[in-house]
C-alpha cells in the first residue's frame, strides 16, 4: 500500500469545509487521502480549533507578522514542503495567492466556490456576495463548485458541481447555508477523494 496523499488544507474561517472532509477522511470516504496540515491566515479562524481538535498540525500564518504577500507565501511553501503536501485545498481561504505561488503548484491546488461557475464568480465574489448576487438575479439554481486554481480568480478548470435549488422568500444567509448542506459539504470531500485516487493511481 502506498502513502496516502499529503493534504493541506489553507483557510480563514469557521472551517465548516474542512470539517467535511476532516468527517470524510475519519469515516473512510477519503480513502487513498490525509489531512495532514492547516494553515489559516487569521488568528480567528476557527479552522484551526477543528484541526487542533482532530490532531491535525495547524499553523497560523498572516501576512501582517510575515511582512506582506511575499513572505506569507514563502512561509506557507516551508510549511507545505515541510508536511510534503501533494494537494493544497482551499476551503474558504480568502487570499489571492501569487501566479509564481498558484504555478508553483499547478493542478495541485483547489478550491470550493460557492456558486455555480461561470456564475457569479471572479474578483469580489466571496462570502454572502455570491447568494446574494443569485437573489437579485433570480436564478432559480445555484450550488457549489470544485476548481482548480489557476492565475484567474475562480477561473481554473472545473472538476465537479452540485446543484441546490433557490426557494422564494430565502435570504442571502438562508441560501448560503442551504448551499453549504447541500452542496459544499458533500461536494469537496467526494472531489477530494477522487482526485487522491487519481494521483495515488498514477504513482
Ligand atoms: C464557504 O461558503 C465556501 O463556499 C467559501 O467560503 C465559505 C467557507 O466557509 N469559499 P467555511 O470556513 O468552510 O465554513
Amino acid at each position: 500500500m502506498s502513502e496516502k496523499i499529503r493534504i493541506a488544507v489553507l483557510a480563514s474561517g469557521g472551517g465548516t469545509n474542512l470539517q467535511a472532509l476532516i468527517d470524510a477522511e475519519h469515516s473512510g470516504k477519503i480513502k487513498n487521502g490525509e489531512i495532514v496540515l492547516v494553515i489559516c491566515n487569521r488568528k480567528s479562524a476557527y479552522a484551526a480549533e477543528r484541526a487542533k481538535s482532530a490532531g491535525i498540525r495547524a499553523e497560523i500564518v498572516t501576512r501582517k507578522a510575515c511582512g506582506g504577500q511575499e513572505g506569507f507565501e514563502k512561509r506557507m511553501i516551508e510549511l507545505l514542503e515541510e508536511e510534503r503536501a501533494d494537494l493544497i485545498v482551499l476551503a474558504g481561504f480568502l487570499n489571492i495567492l501569487s501566479n509564481d505561488f498558484v504555478r508553483r503548484y499547478d493542478h495541485r491546488i483547489v478550491n470550493i466556490h460557492p456558486s455555480l461557475i461561470p456564475a457569479f464568480c471572479g474578483e469580489g465574489f466571496y462570502g454572502l456576495v455570491p447568494h446574494e448576487a443569485a437573489l437579485e438575479r433570480g436564478v432559480k439554481v445555484t450550488g457549489a463548485t470544485v476548481h482548480f486554481v489557476n492565475e484567474v480568480a475562480d477561473g481554473g478548470e472545473i472538476i465537479a458541481q452540485k446543484a441546490v435549488e433557490v426557494l422564494p422568500g430565502d435570504t442571502p444567509e438562508v441560501l448560503q447555508r442551504r448551499v453549504m448542506e447541500q452542496a459544499e459539504w458533500i461536494l469537496l470531500p467526494a472531489a477530494v477523494s477522487q482526485l487522491c485516487d487519481e494521483m495515488s493511481a498514477e504513482r
